[in-house]
Formats: structure tokens, sequence, C-alpha cells
């Protein structure tokens, strides 16, 4: 489908050949570019540090895409995508960068485009010294369809995200502020909002009544790669918990809302992060449990712990795992367990969200062989596939009473269906001007606002932190968070 155009537009990356930019951005803007999805007045400036020519850049960018498309990468939309792009060299720190970018987005036209997305693909601390640079060369709020594209963590607890906020808002107004979190892009989590809301079925089950906890897991099998000097300030809790895993949380509990507006949404995600239980200090052990990897085998390599990573100490106590548990206190969820669960380098990587219901209030097969009979499933699967299923009894044919699992088995995706990431959607969304999937301030405030005990009581332990092998399921001691016997994590989809 060919975009109608809504006049000159201009996407600026900063930090256009960093990891972001490298594995999300530019993957997903040649999908777009490839589906069409671009309009023709949309434009492209990569600025980065590095001393090069037009062509050093395209050839860059032929580079990382051959690269992360493997056979599914063609020569047109590269060379499309390619003709889009200018590459402006220059020190975000440093003023002369934005002189020159003042000038690439004045050249093709008289006067500057009003119409600018700058796309922050670089470090949190650096985010207020770009835009100050930014509203010194008179880019900022005085022109409403400027917009800042943020990436998390938005601060680094609560205090520090309040000051950030305040100091964006100095330059920028709410609604030029595109707080990004991909996940909320992911196809799964969209459906959910569907199959929550759109399905009969579902809602009147979908409470305490009948759902006995709630499994959320983000497991990667990979390590840190050379992030160190950013995740080892930041910490699994930082760089997962607060962000992705609280909003698949938000959006598996909230309420329906009045309507699908980018704000009515966004009330009730903040009504659900209002009302879980905050952790008392005294309470952190039995609710929270951080770990960090050792060395092991993924996938049939060995592969060294993260105290051995590159760049980072050899004391360390940064958490590569995390697992925790949180209530909310309100009538569709008081009593029922969330447990959230991420890790690196764990034995794969796969993420869902996993509802338990509970046992059926009648023992009916009591004295059958059916006797201990599984409690109902539904799984809602990010990756590795897209799917949901729900896992029901059925008798197994013949004389005797015996049952089997049946799955009910959606996937999201057709089997030759484009392997499309979050980041199209919420790129597609930010050139639309379209809020919805981003986040609003106080999401994030409320969001800092539930880890922030276990921040701090972590921070005062510097000495210990548990291990895990890298390659398993994380330490055993995560099985000290459920509230019942029968209750166990969930790693399969
Ligand atoms: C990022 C985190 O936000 O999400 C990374 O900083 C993590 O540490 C990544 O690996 C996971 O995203 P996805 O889309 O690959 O599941």
């Amino acid at each position: 489908m060919k975009q109608k155009s809504p006049g000159p537009c201009y996407f600026v990356i900063f930090g256009a050949t960093g990891n972001l930019a490298t594995d999300k951005l530019l993957p997903a803007l040649y999908h777009l570019e490839a589906a069409g999805r671009i309009h023709e007045e949309l434009r492209f400036i990569a600025l980065a540090r590095r001393d090069w020519s037009q062509d050093d850049w395209r050839m860059h960018l032929e580079r990382v895409l051959r690269d992360r498309l493997g056979e599914s990468f063609d020569v047109d939309p590269c060379a499309r995508l390619g003709s889009r792009f200018e590459y402006v060299s220059g020190d975000y720190n440093d003023p002369t960068a934005y002189a020159n970018l003042m000038e690439a987005l004045s050249r093709p036209r008289a006067g500057t485009c009003e119409n600018i997305i700058f796309y922050l693909a670089i470090r949190p601390p650096d985010f207020l010294e770009v835009v100050t640079q930014l509203h010194k060369t008179g880019f900022s709020g005085s022109f409403a369809r400027h917009r800042i594209v943020v990436e998390k963590p938005f601060g680094e607890d609560i205090d520090s995200a309040k000051a950030l906020n305040i100091r964006l808002h100095k330059h920028f107004t709410e609604e030029q502020i595109f707080r990004i979190d991909h996940y909320l892009g992911k196809e799964t989590v969209q459906n959910l909002l569907v199959f929550r809301f759109a399905n009969t079925l579902i809602e009147p089950v979908w409470n305490r009544n009948y759902i006995d906890h709630v499994q959320i897991t983000v497991a990667e099998d990979k390590g840190i790669g050379n992030r160190a000097a950013y995740f080892d300030q930041a910490g699994a809790l930082r760089d997962m918990v607060q962000n992705h895993l609280m909003q698949l949380l938000t959006v598996v509990a909230m309420e329906p809302p009045a309507m699908l507006d980018a704000d009515a949404l966004r009330d009730e995600k903040v009504k659900v992060l209002r009302s879980i239980r905050p952790i008392p200090m005294r309470a952190i052990g039995t609710h929270a449990l951080r770990a960090q990897y050792g060395p092991g085998t993924v996938a049939g390599k060995s592969v060294p712990g993260y105290q051995d990573e590159p760049g980072v100490s050899e004391q360390s106590t940064t958490e590569t795992y995390v697992a925790a548990k949180f209530y909310i206190d309100n009538w569709r969820w008081r009593g029922v367990p969330f447990y959230l669960r991420t890790g690196k380098r764990m034995a794969q990587s796969m993420s869902a969200i996993s509802i338990r219901f509970r046992h059926p209030p009648q023992q009916l097969f009591r004295e059958t062989p059916l006797e201990n009979i599984e409690p109902n499933w539904i799984v809602l699967s990010l990756q590795p596939h897209e799917s949901m299923h729900m896992e029901l009894h059925a008798k197994q044919p013949g004389l005797e009473m015996n049952t089997r699992v049946v799955k009910l088995m959606a996937s999201f995706r057709e089997e030759d269906g484009k392997l499309l990431d979050a980041y199209e959607t919420l790129l597609l969304d930010v050139i639309e001007g379209d809020r919805s999937l981003f986040l609003r301030f106080d999401e994030v405030e409320w969001a800092w606002r539930v880890v922030d005990p276990i921040l701090r009581h972590w921070a005062k332990e510097t000495e210990f932190i548990h291990s895990y092998p890298a390659g398993s399921w994380g330490p055993g001691e995560a099985a000290r968070l459920f509230d019942s016997e029968d209750q166990d994590w969930r790693n399969t989809i």
C-alpha cells in the first residue's frame, strides 16, 4: 500500500551507527520501505561521529541490512531507502553538529521544514544534552510538529526520571515527546487487547475468581554483547522490568478503556500501576530475587560468565536476572500473584504471558485416574513464535476415563508472513503522530514507584548476588517467590 504523503518530513537519527539503530531501526525502516509504507516526502538524516562521506554511509547501511536480514535482503528497497538518507557527521555534544544538521535540514527547500522527528538512539545520560542543543539551534516546542523520540530507560530511578521530565518539558511539550517501549509494538501485545476486549468468552473469567496466577517471562539466550558500559550500570530491573515487563503486566490487567484513543488507554494502564501493592522494605527478599549468570553452555557453545564479559568488573553485582512478585489491589485482581521474570543467557529465548486458572471447584473425578488433573492455562507467546493457545482437558478416546491436554492454538502470523518487529509499528506511529503506544510520563513514574523499593534495597546489598549457570532457567532460589506449592515457573510455551 502506497502511503499518502502528509507533506515534507524529516526523520533525524542521533546515534545512527550505534547498537539500537543497527539492530532495530535500520532493519525496521528497510521493512517499511519494502512494504511501500514510507511516504515519498519522508527523508532521513543519519547523525553520527564517524567522519564519513555519503557513500561511506550508504555502504554501511547496505552492510548492516545484508547482515541483519540474511536471505530476505533485497537490493531494491535498500537502494530506495539509501537514497532518502543524508549522512551528517558530528558529535552530539558539539554545537557544530547542530549547525551542520540545520544546514542539511534547510538545504532542499527555502526555510526549515516544520515536520521533523528527532530520534534519540543514544545513551540515556546524553538525552538532555541533545535536547538542550536542539533548543539552542532553534528546534523545539515552538514548532508543534517537531517531535523527539526517547528510548528507555527513562531516568534511572524515580527522582532522576522526574528531573529528566522537567528538563525535557522546558523545551518540548508532552505532545511532542514520544517515550518508546518497543514491547507495546509487539504483535502479541496488541493482540492481547483484541483477545481480551473483542471476545465475550474471555472477559467473564479474566479475574481473581478464575485465575490462580499470572506469569510473565522474557528470557533471552543472548548475553550482554558489547553493551557492558550501559548494562553494568542499569541491570535487568531497569533494563527490562521497569518498562517492558511492567507494560506487559498493565495490558494483561487493565480494565477495558472507554475508547481506543491514546489517553483512554493510558489512563487504564496508569490505574493498574497505581494499584500495585508497594513492597515494604522488609519484604523485598520474599518478593524479588536477583541473580547473575556464571559460565555455562548456550546452544552447545561454552560462554563466559557475566563478570568475565568484556567491560564488566570482576566484582560487579549487577543483576542479569530478576524474578519478582506483585499484587494488584483492585476488585479484579486482589490476591492474584503476578510473577515476573527476565534473564540474559537463559536456556532459550522465550517470552510469554502464561495465565493459570484455578482448579475446578468440584473434584468430580476424585476416584478416577484423573485425580491430579492439571489446571487450564492460556499462554500468549511473544517469541519465538507469536501465538496464543488455551490448554483444556478432553477425554482420551477409549473405554478408560483417561484425559489428555488439548491445545487450542492460534498463530498470530501466517507461515509465510513477513517477520516485522515491533519497531515497524512504532516508527509508523511516530511518523503519523499517533501516541497510543507511547508512554505518558505518569506511566513511567508509577512504574518507577513500583520497582523503586527493590532498587533501593539492592543498592545496599553490594556484596552478594545469586548466580545461575549460563544456559539454565535461572537460580533455583527463584522458586521461593511462589505463594503455593503447586505453582512453578512455566518454561515452555
Ligand atoms: C531492550 C533491552 O530494550 O530489549 C535489551 O535493552 C533486550 O537488553 C531487548 O535484549 C529485548 O528486546 P526484544 O525485542 O529482542 O525482545
